[in-house]
């Protein structure tokens, strides 16, 4: 999608310079940086301090992550520990180990020799294709869109929480894949933004992008999508996901249970969209799924522009107050109305899933 009128991914390999280039995304929206990771720590570093996140961003850094480590040392004790070390960096986005496991199941076929090649074709396609899944969950829930614009013949009111956008992927983005692609077809949106406390990913970066692709949208504080719903406000809401399970439970940035639950008092219809490197097989009981829990300083302290321009992080709360940062939230699946995935629109079940990815 575009920045400035040109055309990015959010991440690449640079050949000349035998480097990962990637958006650095801590210093959005003030400021676009486009950073160099030449190491598996750079890559660990990234994934951790959140220059890349999101799901399947996180899963493109990881595969990118081995080839660096590759890079340094060819060994395979070395690619084991720096896999163990990347599955740790962030434990929440399955797209980490599901990325990780793929790229060490394809070198576990070919000689040493060939492992740099091998695992940079690879990441790379790890990457290509998830463009492909976000491209098509847009296809999809494009459908979606269009039945509420022609039942109402007027602006689609669409609530989304953090970034599911293209920023949080390789390209075109999860919940803003539809959007989008609705955008592109002159159906007329507008988005409610949810700022998303404590990092501000919805303010910072969704608007940020959405207003790159002139798509109009409102900023509101996490409380206020209640209201806006109470009001007819919001048409339809659709969220992102960092895990959903084979039962259809759905884990995400934290804020999206209490979303879906205010959608589900309002008969709002309540949409999970996936590619299915988010999808986890294994857990069946969501209170097993690892749920990260971040410095508490990213709740008391705000970074900002000040009126010279400088970027300054501030304390906001008082110094000896205590503050719990969990960053992730599970809403049941008996509040997701529907799954939208690169290969359909399915029910959050077991049977929908099944019926989807036999
Ligand atoms: O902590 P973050 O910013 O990595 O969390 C991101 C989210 O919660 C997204 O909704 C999720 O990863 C889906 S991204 C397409």
């Amino acid at each position: 999608m575009k920045i400035e009128g040109k055309e990015y991914r959010t991440i690449w390999f640079d050949e000349e310079n035998k480097a990962v280039k990637i958006i650095d995304q801590t210093k959005l929206p003030h400021q676009f940086i486009i950073k160099d990771l030449k190491t598996i720590k750079d890559a660990i570093n990234a994934i951790k301090t959140m220059e890349v996140r999101g799901a399947p961003l996180i899963g493109g850094a990881a595969a990118y992550g081995i080839v660096l480590a590759i890079m340094e040392n060819n060994d395979l004790e070395f690619i084991k520990k720096s896999s163990e070390d990347l599955i740790k960096s962030r434990p929440t986005a399955i797209n980490l180990q599901w990325a990780v496991h793929r790229m060490n199941n394809k070198l576990s076929l070919v000689n040493p020799n060939d492992f740099l090649n091998i695992a940079l074709n690879e990441a790379k396609e790890i990457c290509n294709e998830d463009v492909k899944f976000c491209k098509n969950i847009g296809i999809n829930g494009l459908k979606i869109i269009e039945e509420i614009y022609n039942k109402k013949n007027d602006t689609v009111n669409i609530l989304t929480h953090c970034n599911a956008g293209w920023l949080a992927t390789i390209n075109w983005g999860t919940a803003t894949s539809p959007i989008y692609h609705a955008h592109k077809k002159g159906i007329p949106i507008h988005v409610w933004v949810d700022e998303t406390r404590p990092r501000n990913q919805g303010a910072n970066l969704t608007s940020y992008e959405l207003n790159e692709e002139q798509i109009p949208n409102t900023i509101i504080a996490d409380n206020t999508g209640g209201i806006l719903m109470q009001r007819g406000e919001v048409d339809i809401c659709i969220v992102g996901t960092d895990r959903t399970l084979s039962t259809g439970d759905v884990c995400n940035k934290i804020g999206t249970y209490l979303k879906a639950l205010a959608a589900h008092d309002n008969n709002v219809p309540f949409y999970v969209a996936l590619p299915s490197s988010t999808i986890d097989w294994d857990i069946k009981d969501f209170k097993e799924i690892p749920i990260e829990e971040r410095n508490p300083e990213e709740l008391s302290h705000i970074e900002g522009k000040d009126e010279e321009g400088n970027v300054k992080k501030v304390l906001i709360y008082p110094k000896k107050s205590k503050a719990k940062n969990l960053a992730f939230d599970i809403t049941p699946a008996k509040y997701v109305t529907g799954l939208i995935t690169e290969k359909g629109i399915c029910e959050a079940s077991t049977q929908g899933l099944k019926n989807l990815f036999k």
